[in-house]
C-alpha cells in the first residue's frame, strides 16, 4: 500500500520504517529540513535498537523515502498517517497545534479520497476536530475519511512493539475506510479492535495512565515494605504471577518518566475535567511518582549528611533502559537535585550521555562505567539499565572513599551486597 507518515519522531520514524518492513510503500515527511536530510544521507536523528538496519535496508529496497513537502506524501499514498508531537501546554492540557497545522497542510493538497489517521496521542473528540479542519481547508472538496489508530510502542523496544503488536486499534467514524486499515496491519498478524474513533482515543490515554497507575502502586507497596521489613520484588513476584495482575510494570524505583506517561497522565486529568469527572485516583498517581523521588533523595541526604562538595557517581541518565532519551527523566531530575545542593557528579550512561550534555552541565562525563566511582563518596543507579548489573563491584567499593551505593532501581542481590561490605540502600527492601 502506499503510505505517507507525517512526523519523524520516535512513533513516525518506526512506525514507517516498520511499515516498509513488511513491504508497504512508504514516504517519510518531517517539517524539519536538516532531520530530513541526515535521514537520506543514511544518519537517524535517535537511538533505537533494530532501528538503524531496517531504515538502511528499506531505503535500499527503494520502499522508503524522506521529504520535507507534505504534497509530496500526500499526492503520493492513499493512507496519510499524522505523527507529530503533541506536548503539553503549561495547565497540562494538550497543545494541538501541530496536529491543527498537519490536518490544514494534508487538506491543501488533497486532489483525490484520502484517510487520514491520527497516530498521535489525543485527547478524545480531536478527530471530529481533524474531519471538521480538513472539510474546512480542502479547496478540491474532495472525500476523505478520518480514522484513529493510537501507537502503543515502548522506546527503547519500539521496532519489537511495531513489529509484533499486542493488538492493533482502529477508530472509525465510517465502515468505508476499515478494508484499507486492516490491509496496512494484516502482515503484522495482530487482533484487530474496530472502534468508534472515541472510544479509540481514549484507550490510549486509559491504557497509559492504567500503565502508570500499576507503576505507583508498586511504589506505595515499596514504602509498605520499607516500614514493614518486606521485600518489594518477593512481594511484586508474589501478586504478579496471578494472571489478572501480571507482573510486568510492577518494578519499583525511582518513579516513572520519559515523554509520555507523566505527560499523558496531565492530559488525561485535564480531559476528565472538562467532562465534569475529578479524576482524583490519577492525581494520586502523580503525587505517589513525585513523593517517590523525594524519598529517595531523602535516604541520600540521610546517608551522606551534608551534600556540599560531597562527589557522587551517578549511573544511568536516560528516562529508562535501551534509550537515549532524557526527556522528564527521573535520573536528570535526581542529578539536579544533587547538584543544587552542591554536590559533585561523575556521570554515566550507555547511550544517552550527548543528549544529557544538553542539559545536565557542570558534570564530568566518564565513559566507562567501571570508573564512575573513582574517588567518589557515594555511587548512585538511577536508570535500569541491564548492564549496570555487570558493574565491577570489587573494583567499585575499592574506587568508593566509602563504599555507599544507593540502588534507585533495585539492580543488585541484597545479600551479595552484603558479603561485598556495601551500606547498600534500594527501593522498598
Ligand atoms: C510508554 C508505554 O509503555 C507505551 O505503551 C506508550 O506508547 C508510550 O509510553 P515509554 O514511555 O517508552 O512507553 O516507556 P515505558 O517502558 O512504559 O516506561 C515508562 C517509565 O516507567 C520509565 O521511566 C520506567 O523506568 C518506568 N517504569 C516502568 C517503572 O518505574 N517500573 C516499571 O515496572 C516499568
Amino acid at each position: 500500500m502506499k503510505l505517507t507518515i507525517i512526523g519523524t519522531g520516535y512513533v513516525g520514524l518506526v512506525t514507517g520504517t516498520c511499515f516498509a518492513e513488511v513491504g508497504h510503500q512508504v514516504i517519510c515527511v518531517d517539517n524539519n529540513e536538516s532531520k530530513v536530510k541526515l535521514l537520506q544521507s543514511g544518519g537517524i536523528p535517535i537511538y533505537e535498537p533494530g532501528l538503524e538496519e531496517l531504515v538502511k535496508k528499506n531505503v535500499a529496497a527503494g520502499r522508503l523515502r524522506f521529504t520535507a513537502s507534505t504534497k509530496d506524501g500526500v499526492e503520493n499514498s492513499d493512507i496519510i498517517f499524522i505523527a507529530v508531537p503533541t506536548p503539553p501546554l503549561p495547565d497540562g492540557a494538550v497543545d494541538l497545534s501541530f496536529i491543527e497545522g498537519v490536518a490544514r497542510e494534508i487538506a491543501a493538497s488533497m486532489t483525490s479520497y484520502k484517510i487520514v489517521v491520527d497516530k498521535s496521542t489525543v485527547p478524545v473528540k480531536t478527530g471530529d476536530k481533524v474531519a471538521e479542519t480538513i472539510k474546512r481547508y480542502c479547496k478540491a472538496k474532495v472525500e476523505f475519511d478520518v480514522v484513529s489508530n493510537p501507537e502503543f510502542l515502548r522506546e527503547g523496544f519500539a521496532v519489537e512493539d511495531l513489529m509484533k503488536p499486542d493488538r492493533v486499534v482502529i477508530g472509525v467514524r465510517s465502515q468505508r475506510p476499515v478494508a484499507a486499515m486492516k490491509e496496512v496491519y494484516t502482515p503484522f498478524n495482530a487482533p484487530i479492535i474496530v472502534t468508534d474513533i472515541n472510544s479509540a482515543e481514549l484507550i490510549k490515554h486509559a491504557a497509559n495512565s492504567f500503565l502508570a497507575l500499576k507503576i505507583s502502586y508498586i511504589n506505595a507497596i515499596s514504602v509498605i515494605c520499607e516500614a514493614s521489613g518486606a521485600n518489594v520484588q518477593e512481594v511484586a513476584n508474589g501478586i504478579g504471577l496471578d494472571a489478572r495482575i501480571g507482573r510486568r510494570f510492577l518494578d519499583a524505583g525511582l518513579g516513572f518518566g520519559g515523554s509520555c506517561f507523566p505527560k499523558d497522565l496531565s492530559a488525561f486529568i485535564k480531559i476528565s475535567d472538562q467532562l465534569g469527572y475529578d479524576f482524583a485516583l490519577l492525581k494520586e498517581v502523580q503525587r505517589i511518582n513525585a513523593q517517590q523521588m523525594e524519598r529517595f533523595f531523602k535516604k541520600i541526604t540521610e546517608t551522606l549528611w551534608v551534600l556540599k562538595d560531597k562527589k557522587i557517581g551517578v549511573l544511568g541518565l536516560a528516562f529508562k533502559q535501551n534509550t537515549d532519551d532524557v526527556r522528564s527523566s527521573p535520573a536528570i531530575d535526581l542529578c539536579q537535585r544533587l547538584q543544587k545542593e552542591g554536590a559533585i557528579l561523575r556521570v554515566h550512561d550507555p547511550k544517552a550521555m550527548d543528549k544529557a550534555k544538553d542539559v545536565l552541565k557542570n558534570v564530568t562525563y566518564v565513559e566507562n562505567m567501571n570508573d564512575v566511582a573513582d574517588g567518589c563518596d557515594a555511587l548512585v543507579v538511577a536508570t535500569e539499565w541491564p548492564e549496570f548489573k555487570k558493574l565491577d563491584l570489587e573494583r567499585t567499593r575499592k574506587a568508593l572513599t566509602h563504599p555507599i551505593l544507593f540502588d534507585g532501581r533495585n539492580l543488585f542481590d541484597l545479600l551479595e551486597m552484603e558479603k561485598l561490605g556495601f551500606i547498600y540502600k534500594s527501593v522498598g527492601r
